[in-house]
């Protein structure tokens, strides 16, 4: 027993000194600060995901769909809807208390090819895509009225230099598509936030569109709460400072912001420099040298991967006032939608859990700081 004495003492002001990091979850560390969503597969909302569902539910007090709200899925043709996914995604949320966000209504990527076409082929006028975009968004968002929080209403409708997408939706109806596209949405349900979302909103032609934009859409008295930064980041992009300046331009034209899609590509970027984005129809030919760890990160890269992580949850914290929601695009690694995008085959590390699981040390430093 005298033995025994010293080493308990030494516990226990082990466990003073120190408190367990791991204890606390992830949403309770940003409790107060800001919602902590993940974007989860139809394998999660489905309960088949075992182990993913149980760091869903412990760690996350809000979901994205990851696919199965996309109109090529929900609407895959004119006269049918395909509930099922989506159904199941939102009784998953409700089911564990969250707070659910629709992804993503008005999309020229995953949008159904009968959109923007007759039954020749010939694409329609103005006044029927207006009306298809009224009869998509408010049946979804009707459906779901009530149960969900708020919807990317328009997805990556800015190209990187500012000027608009040449998208169908843009070529048919021109700029008109957005508000139109908010308007429908709040018809159909008048509590739900809108959103704009769309990548690299760090890029300062980008940023300076979407506050014109921002301020066209209130001048015209049309509902928009945040713009949403999908955060989709590397190893070298986006420049923090200029995504801070983006995080404060939206601030001061007087939306929120939020991450939405956060994860950080820990593998050598495929773009040019400079030309970094997240457009989902990108897609390089493997190379072999463009896979480098498939065995886990080195040492160097960790640490630096951690710094951009950690660079980005800290610009999310230092503006916590304005900033809603961070959205992680997953939950772990393995199913990442960066191992295959956009180079496909690759061994990629963005996000916060690892392969095996295992909430990565980079969070550590939140958990802790929240428990004192
Ligand atoms: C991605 C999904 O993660 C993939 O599974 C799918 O194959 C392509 O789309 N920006 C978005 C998301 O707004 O919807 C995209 O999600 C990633 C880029």
């Amino acid at each position: 027993m005298r033995n025994i004495l010293p080493l308990l003492a030494l516990g226990l002001l082990t466990a003073c000194a120190a408190p367990e990091p791991q204890t606390k979850t992830l949403r309770e560390a940003f409790d107060g600060q800001f919602l902590m969503g993940c974007a989860i597969n139809v394998d999660q909302s489905s309960g088949r995901d075992v182990v993913g569902d149980s760091l869903i539910v412990r760690h996350f007090n809000s979901i994205v769909a990851e696919n199965c709200m996309k109109c090529e899925l929900i609407h895959p043709e004119p006269d049918r809807y395909n509930w099922e996914d989506a159904d199941r995604f939102v009784e998953f949320g409700e089911k564990h208390g969250m707070t659910i966000i629709g992804h993503c209504l008005i999309w020229h990527s995953q949008c159904a090819p009968w959109f923007f076409v007759d039954e020749k082929g010939d694409t329609v006028s103005a006044e029927v895509l207006q009306q298809r975009i009224k009869d998509h968004i408010q049946t979804i968002v009707g459906r779901y009225k009530g149960r969900i929080r708020g919807w990317d209403v328009v997805n990556e409708a800015i190209l990187d230099d500012g000027t608009y997408r040449q998208s169908p939706f843009y070529r048919i109806m021109g700029d008109s598509f957005i508000p139109w596209a908010l308007a429908c949405a709040h018809e159909a349900d008048p509590d739900a936030e809108l959103y704009l979302n769309d990548y690299s909103m760090a890029k300062p032609a980008k940023r300076q569109a979407y506050v014109d934009l921002v301020a066209t859409v209130q001048a015209s008295g049309l509902r928009l709460d945040a713009i949403g930064m999908q955060a989709h980041a590397g190893m070298d992009y986006p420049d923090m400072t200029e995504m801070e300046r983006s995080m404060q331009a939206f601030i001061g034209q007087g939306v929120d912001v939020q991450f939405t899609e956060l994860d950080v590509n820990a593998l050598p970027n495929v773009f040019a420099a400079g030309n970094e984005n997240a457009a989902v129809e990108n897609n390089f030919e493997y190379n072999q040298r463009m896979n480098p760890y498939p065995d886990g990160l080195p040492d160097s890269v960790q640490t630096a991967w951690n710094g951009r992580v950690q660079a980005l949850f800290d610009l999310a914290l230092k503006y916590s006032a304005h900033v809603r929601r961070v959205t992680v695009w997953g939950v772990y690694d393995q199913q990442s939608w960066l191992n295959d995008w956009p180079m496909h085959g690759r061994t990629n590390y963005p996000l916060l859990f690892d392969r095996q699981y295992r909430l990565k040390p980079v969070m550590d430093k939140y958990l802790t700081a929240s428990a004192q």
